[in-house]
């Protein structure tokens, strides 16, 4: 089933900025990264997505319903980029005004704000007052109000920006949880290391326009890489199936080599070779691509057709 999906969304401020012609389908049950640099579009397209902001053109639908109409907010959770609450509140007074507004039956409040307080690590904190809060305990309660309603689609707008590493890893975690339990995580974010780990399709946007989408290992043909640790200078013939083989550091009387290779599958079959060539092998290390890679790749690819254009 289609959870979000735009045909040419757009929305532009009076022509400028904003994000033009996103066309996506996203299913169930994922965590879906929309990544792109600073001033890409990524906050305009989930207000659209959310009725905040009025499309200039296109379709959106959240779970079948047009979006812009109550019935499509139903079953959305939203944590917005930059919010403020209101801070003489106690964490606790937050959530139970939310529960009121997303009209959850008073007998279940007490016992769903304990389990979001719990899903966000903040039990025991939730009476103090949100103006005593840091940073991080701030974006955590607005992670339980996001949740709260225990939404199908949750929209979180940057939602590590003010975490440090154990509130990033605690944040990672809730997303992979809430995939497990078939809901969709749509996450805005440029943090591409921690994009990763939960993400397998991504949308990249850049300066308004989304110039790749897809599963984000299959965005780009990449090759294998392996660090090799030898004792001496190779020098016997490079074999087809290697790519490239470069020196990257001596090491005492080691020498560590970058090789590159057509597919995984040649990993063994390189260690295979220098063993039978009598190259004595201390280490190999894979080297994994990481969706940074990816991104560049695709930027880079989009700045440089630009720069075709205007030749
Ligand atoms: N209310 C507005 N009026 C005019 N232009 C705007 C408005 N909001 C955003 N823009 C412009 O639209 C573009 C996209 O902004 P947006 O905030 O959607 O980007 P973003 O990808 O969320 O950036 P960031 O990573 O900094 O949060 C930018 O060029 C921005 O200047
Ligand atoms: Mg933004």
């Amino acid at each position: 089933m289609n959870v979000i999906q735009t045909k040419s969304l757009t929305k532009t401020y009076e022509g400028k900025g904003g994000i033009s012609d996103v066309t996506l389908s996203i299913g169930e049950g994922i965590v879906y990264g929309f990544l792109g640099p600073n001033g890409s579009g990524k906050s305009t397209f989930v207000r659209t997505l959310l009725g905040l902001l009025q499309p200039t053109s296109g379709e959106g639908y959240i779970l079948g319903q047009p979006i812009g109409t109550t019935k499509s907010r139903e079953q959305v959770g939203y944590l917005p980029e930059l919010f403020r609450y209101p801070d003489w509140l106690t964490g606790k007074e937050l959530l139970e005004s939310h529960a009121k507004l997303c009209k959850i039956p008073v007998r279940q409040r007490k016992k769903r704000i304990e389990e979001v307080v719990e899903l966000v690590g903040m039990t025991g904190r939730e009476r103090g007052r949100i103006s005593g809060f840091s940073k991080g305990m701030s974006q955590r309660i607005g992670l339980a109000c996001a949740i709260l309603n225990d939404p199908k689609v949750v929209f979180l707008d940057e939602p590590t920006s003010a975490l440090d590493p154990i509130g990033r890893k605690d944040v990672r975690d809730l997303m992979l949880y809430l995939r497990d339990q078939g809901k969709t995580v749509f996450l805005n974010s440029h943090l591409l290391y921690e994009v990763e780990s939960v993400c397998d399709h991504v949308s990249i946007v850049h300066q308004g326009e989304m110039i790749a989408q897809g599963p984000w290992r299959e965005l780009m043909i990449m090759e294998a890489q392996v660090e090799v640790v030898t004792e001496q200078s190779i020098s016997v013939p490079i074999p087809s199936f290697v790519t490239s083989i470069q020196k990257v550091r001596e090491e005492e009387s080691r020498i560590r080599w970058g090789i590159q290779l057509e597919s995984e599958s040649d990993i063994p079959r390189v260690i295979q070779y220098l063993t039978s060539n009598q190259v004595a092998i201390y280490e190999v290390k894979p080297i994994t691509p990481h969706l940074e890679d990816v991104f560049m790749h695709w930027v880079n690819k989009k700045k440089e057709s630009k720069y075709v254009d205007h030749q």
